[in-house]
């Protein structure tokens, strides 16, 4: 087997392109072990993985979850509501003591940006970043990156256009690595007052017309308003946003050619695309969260390896 350079995933910025490149050949493989009836092996026995979610999760949680049981690891949960960490405990002797248990690797999303690193600096087990903060999410970035893969053939050389709140979005700043790391050509579309001062500095382009993004791009990859992690506001209204950069079958009919479009989730149907355009034709944002459980088995198997 061909080994991970990376010994942690703690974002996409700092993985080589060659790991990206084994990660999906892994998961092309996996794929199609999720897809036949017995959908279980035995690659992980005796790894023991902690699932440690501080903060709200749905399709990541599951998608590591269900990743770790087709790979046959002993898995163990744990979500901050019900920890004690809200008894003041640190997040290294929180883990820690999760690790005298014998556990080999740490799936962790947390809200504080750089979490998974300083963890990785202070554990003796694999990490595997889950989300932290507005910072990175590099599995969601390897399935989205993957997905245009399975349906394109390859990335480099496509057009993406990530549309929505990209200043308090990790899936945006991972997607960016992401794709400019595989050869796509990238613009980012929203309100000038939710994009990064840097933004440009990623080797991405800036458009505030969701027209003409569309028109330019192959795929475009719909963000929602992340309302959570603003303290102030950044435009009018949720209607006013919706208004401006609202996807709507009318809008995707009026271009000149067909595009794909995708979205992390969760969806806001209604505000950043209209439920007509999410479960269209167009739609591969299913085909996004069936690729994940691959990605996540491809990830785990390979950093296994690496331990
Ligand atoms: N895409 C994503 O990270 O979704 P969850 O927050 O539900 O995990």
């Amino acid at each position: 087997m061909s080994s991970l350079q990376a010994k942690h995933l703690l974002g996409i910025a700092d993985l080589p392109k060659s790991d990206i490149d084994l990660i999906f050949e892994t998961a092309d493989n996996f794929k199609e072990v999720i897809n036949r009836p017995i959908k279980k092996v035995p690659s992980l026995r005796d790894v023991t993985i902690a699932n440690l979610f501080f903060e709200n999760s749905t399709r990541t949680r599951l998608s590591f979850e269900l990743a770790e049981k087709r790979l046959s690891a002993d898995v163990v949960n744990f979500s901050a509501s019900s920890s004690s960490v809200s008894k003041g405990e640190t997040l290294v002797d929180t883990v820690n003591n999760i690790l005298a248990m014998k556990v080999d690797m740490v799936v962790m999303r947390h809200p504080k940006p750089g979490a998974a690193a300083y963890l990785s600096k202070h554990i003796d087990a694999t990490i595997v970043n889950a989300g932290d903060g507005a910072h990175e999410h590099p599995t969601q970035a390897l399935l989205d990156a993957y997905s245009i893969r399975e349906k394109f053939g390859e990335v480099a050389g496509k057009k993406i256009v990530i549309v929505g709140d990209i200043l308090h979005s990790r899936v945006a700043l991972s997607n960016i690595h992401c794709l400019k790391k595989l050869g796509a050509e990238v613009k980012v579309c929203g309100p000038i007052t939710l994009m990064p001062r840097f933004i440009e500095s990623l080797g991405v382009e800036v458009e505030t017309d969701l027209r003409a993004a569309l028109e330019w791009c192959d795929i475009a990859n719909m963000l929602r308003i992340q309302l959570e992690r603003q303290e102030q506001k950044f435009f009018p209204s949720l209607r006013e946003y919706t208004m401006q950069y609202g996807l709507t079958m009318p809008i995707l009919n009026g271009l000149s050619k067909e595009i794909t479009i995708m979205h992390p989730g969760p969806i806001n149907r209604g505000v950043e695309i209209t439920s007509e355009v999410a479960d269209s034709d167009h739609s591969i944002i299913l085909n996004q969260v069936e690729n994940g459980v691959a990605i996540r088995m491809a990830v785990l198997y390979l950093l296994a390896g690496t331990a």
